[in-house]
């Protein structure tokens, strides 16, 4: 079996990878950092008995996406997208190159190659499609709804996709990490209670996969903590700085 993981560099992928190889995957890292990737596939290579391949991949260069796609060998059984970028909220209000980074990055980009992997899947009439979205797309916040609502419509996207490709039997998972401790959250204060770590959720979405779930919340929590900020009343709710 082979995993292909986008968004390689990205810590949770980094405990993913590592965590497919001890259950012998077989990996396929693509990203943009390919020293970073170089050095995890030879640790990983040392230390499990796995072919590791790495490859420059760019979510936002859209054009390239479906040769990109078509030169890969072999075609992989389970497709991870955990790419993803937070951007910088104010700077983005102001910025338009800073929306639109977060936007293609986290949907655009996202759409742009699972469209190419869905079609293969749906051809080949298996596969698991696993995409990383974010509690912040369950509700737009004035701290962060660009992000958010990228964000909401990548998993908005992902149970149209579930729905499309049950019928061809392959199987579609949402991850909605909560708080991870990774790069992307380094310097915000995180409530250690609510929070994960990346081998945490790397061990619940493998799990998830062969559980064949729908939507995971790595941590249970965070589905009542949503369920309780979905229904704050909308007259109520914008009055909160949130
Ligand atoms: N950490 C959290 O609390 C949290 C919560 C909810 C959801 N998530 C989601 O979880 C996923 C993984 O995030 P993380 O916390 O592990 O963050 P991270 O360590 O900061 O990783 C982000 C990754 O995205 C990659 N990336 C950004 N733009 C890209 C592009 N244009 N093309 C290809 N790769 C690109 C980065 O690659 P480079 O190394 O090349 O920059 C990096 O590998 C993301 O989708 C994030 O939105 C995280």
């Amino acid at each position: 079996m082979t995993a292909l993981l986008f968004g390689a560099t990205s810590d949770i992928a980094i405990a993913l990878a590592k965590c497919l190889a001890k259950n012998k995957y077989n990996l396929q890292l693509a990203g943009r950092d390919m020293e970073v990737m170089t050095g995890l596939k030879s640790n990983i290579e040392i230390q499990q008995q796995v072919r590791v391949s790495i490859y420059e991949f760019d979510a936002e260069k859209f054009d390239g996406h479906a040769a990109w796609y078509d030169q890969l060998l072999p075609k992989p059984d389970i497709v991870i997208l955990v790419f993803g970028y937070l951007g910088n909220h104010q700077k983005a209000l102001e910025d338009w190159k800073e929306s639109k980074r977060i936007l293609d990055t986290n949907y655009v980009g996202a759409v742009s190659i699972l469209n190419i992997v869905a079609n293969d899947f749906a051809n080949r009439k298996q596969g698991v499609i696993v995409g990383i979205s974010s509690v912040a797309g369950n509700r737009g916040r004035m701290s962060n709804y660009l992000y958010g609502s990228a964000k909401a419509g990548l998993t908005a996207y992902l149970s149209g996709l579930r729905n499309r490709l049950y019928h061809s039997g392959v199987h579609v998972l949402t991850v909605m990490p909560g708080f991870v401790r990774t790069q992307m959250t380094e310097g915000l204060k995180l409530p250690p209670l609510v929070t994960a770590e990346p081998d945490q959720v790397a061990q619940k979405i493998v799990n998830a996969i062969a559980g064949k779930r729908n939507t995971l919340y790595v941590l249970p929590i965070w589905r009542l903590i949503m369920l309780v900020i979905r229904n704050i009343p909308e007259f109520i709710f914008k009055k909160l700085k949130l």
